[in-house]
Order: structure tokens, then sequence, then C-alpha cells
């Protein structure tokens, strides 16, 4: 018996879709999400130049408190400076490379556990003990390694490309999108990092549709419908229709008013909007919360989640118990979703595995395809 042929070469023609008709529009092939090759591919050419959100401005609220982030290009460090400045560096000691901080807290110095370097909150080397006897050392010179910061509504965002462009220009008019929802105004009351067994394109793919919700989120969220976005910058989404916040389970009655002064738009129902290439902000009328993806390996990802709310709610009374279905929400639907994508990463493995047709629920699935497909070299669509 001849053995069955596993697609594993791209074939951008075949599976690329650009002539007038969804439905000729394939899934990509399994190696795409299965290869270590093709991921590293993905790292360097997407991930080391696409913006990553490490949190909110107001988890740095005061100088001296750091967080440490684990992201795709290795231990991240964002401190807020003596003098107020929020700062990222590379999370390692420029002696023997040491990690230095872990977690989060407020320190004044940043002390290496290994030979006791110590820097700065601004990075500058503070003391490197009997380095001042070793020929040529200059501590100028060993400051912590800056990695570039930049902050858009509240939302902080590291990126290790000088040359990509600021984050702004990926937002584009998505801003005026989400004005009314006044994100900067927002306080972040809630994070959960949950581990995926699966490829980060398939996270993104699976927020990029609501085909999916009457199934998977039977017994919490239910069948949605959605209209589909795009615009200027590196954005799309969609607004899952409906006038009451889905942000609590089973149409449950939201216990928080709306935001004041939504647009008309913003009142019809949740944008659910997804920044390239990891990042979706998740807007309902009451409060936000956002998804970003921390591919690991290709067939690892963490996805994080985090949960806000206007400050005006967050400073009600009974806030903390009026908030606690929000999170049970946010972190059982995100659970139903890692399961089912998890069994997505078991079967691409098959030999037998092959492309299928995406139905026009999953446009945004190919859009989202087709722009990581055009930014990896033609070498990499073989790997
Ligand atoms: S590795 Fe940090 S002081 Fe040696
Ligand atoms: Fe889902």
């Amino acid at each position: 018996m001849t053995a069955p042929t596993k697609p594993s070469a791209f074939e951008p023609s075949r599976y690329i879709w650009k002539g007038p008709a969804l439905s000729e529009a394939r899934s990509l092939p399994a190696n795409c999400y299965t290869s270590e090759a093709f991921f590293k591919a993905e790292v360097e050419n997407i991930h080391a130049r696409g913006w990553i959100i490490v949190g909110r401005v107001d988890e740095w609220a005061n100088p001296g408190q750091y967080r440490s982030v684990d992201t795709v290009g290795g231990p991240v460090l964002v401190v807020r400076d003596e003098a107020g400045t929020l700062r990222a560096f590379a999370n390692f000691c420029r002696h023997r490379g040491a990690l230095l901080l872990e977690g989060c807290g407020t320190a004044r110095k940043i002390l290496c556990p290994y030979h006791a370097w110590s820097y700065r909150l601004n990075g500058a080397v503070l003391a490197a003990p009997s380095m001042d006897e070793t020929e040529g050392f200059d501590k100028a010179e060993y400051g912590l390694l800056p990695i570039r910061l930049e902050t858009w509504a509240g939302f902080v965002f590291i990126n290790y490309s000088n040359d990509a462009p600021p984050v702004k220009e990926d937002i584009g008019d998505l801003a005026d999108l989400l004005a009314s929802h006044n994100m900067d105004d927002m306080v972040v009351t809630w994070r959960k990092d949950i581990e995926a067994r699966c490829n980060w394109k398939l996270l993104v793919e699976n927020a990029m549709e609501s085909y999916h919700t009457g199934t998977v989120h039977a017994a919490t969220v239910g069948a949605q419908k959605s209209v589909s976005f795009s615009g200027i910058g590196e954005w799309m989404g969609m607004q899952v229709l409906s006038k009451s916040s889905i942000a609590v389970m089973n149409s449950a009655k939201p216990p928080f008013q709306p935001i004041d002064g939504l647009s008309d738009q913003a009142q019809q129902g949740t944008f659910f909007m997804f920044l390239h290439p990891t990042t979706q902000f998740c807007c309902a009328q009451d409060c936000m919360w956002w998804l970003t993806v921390r591919p690991v390996a290709a067939d690892r990802t963490v996805l994080s989640i985090g949960g806000c709310f206007p400050r005006k709610t967050v400073e009600q009374s009974n806030f903390e118990a009026d908030a606690a279905p929000y999170y049970k929400r946010w972190e059982s639907v995100a659970l139903e979703d890692v399961g089912v994508l998890e069994k997505l990463q078991t079967a691409l493995h098959s030999r037998l595995f092959q492309p299928g047709p995406l139905s026009w629920r999953d446009d945004l699935v190919h859009t989202f395809d087709q722009w990581v497909m055009d930014r990896m070299p033609e070498a990499a669509r073989s790997l």
C-alpha cells in the first residue's frame, strides 16, 4: 500500500485567495502551524517588528514599580524610573547574563542575584563590585539594554525594532472607532495568563470569527452575529451586535452603566478589534478587555488577558462583587476557545491533513492568514 502524501509545501496560488469569491479560499497548510522552522521565520519577519502589549500604564503608577514580561524576544523588564519615565529593558545582567527581576513589585534599584552588580531604575550601572580593578572596564558602557516603548490609550507597548513605524501609525483610524470608549480613563482590575498548546495563529483566527460561538460557547455566551471592519492602519476587526454588554454570560443583565458618551456605533455592540500581529481590543458598552497572544513555539502560546473598567465604575462601593461575573466570563470563554484550539493543533499532525474551504463567516480568518503570508519570505513557505 502506498503511504498517503502529506501536503507540506506552501502553494500560494492554491491557498491564498486573490479572486472574487471567498469560497475559493482555503485555510493555511498544516506546516504553517506545526513547523518550528516556519515559526522561527515568523518570529524574524513578523514578531520582531510588531508592537507587543506588556500591560496598562496604571500598572506602573509610581516610580520603582516594575513588572517582568516574557515575550517572543525573551524576558523583558518594564519599570518606572526615579524621574517618572516608563522604560523597558532586556531583563538580563550585562555581566554574565543572569535574569534580573521576576514577577512584579517595587524596587529602589535593580540588583543582580549572581555577582551583585546593580543598576539604577533608568538602566545605568550603579555599582559593579571589584570591576574597578578590571582593566578597561567602563561602567557607562554596560547599562541595561533598552527596548523601544510607546503608549496609546493607556496601553504600554514594546517593539524590538527601532525602525518599525510608531504604534500610532499601526493603530491608524482605529483610534477614531474606539475613541468614545475613552480607554485612557480605564483602570485594569483583572489579569490572567493561560497556557495554550497550540500555534499562535489558531488563537488569532479564532478571535476573528463568530462562526464558532454557537457551539464552542453554547454554555457561556452562545451564538453571536458580527459584522467585519477594516480601515487605515495595521488592524481589522468585527463588531458583535447586541445592544446590551456581552461581557457577562448568558444574557445576564450587566450591573454597570454604559460608558458615558459612547458613539452611536459603539452602542450597537462589542468591538473585537485586532491590531497586528498579536493583540485584540474587546470594547463592550460598559468595559474593555484585551487579549494578546505570546508565541512560545510552533505549538505553544500564552494567551494573556486583561480586564478594564472606567475609573468611575471602579470607584463604586459594590465594584468587586459586581465585577466578578465579568472575570468569570472572560476566563471561561477563553478556556473554551483554548480547549477546541488544542484539538485543532493535534489534528494538524494528521498525514492526511488538507486545508479546508472557508465559510463566508471566516472572512477575517482569511484576511489574517493573507496578512501573515504576505510578510513571509518565499523561502519560508516550504519550511
Ligand atoms: S551575572 Fe549579574 S553580576 Fe554577574
Ligand atoms: Fe471563542
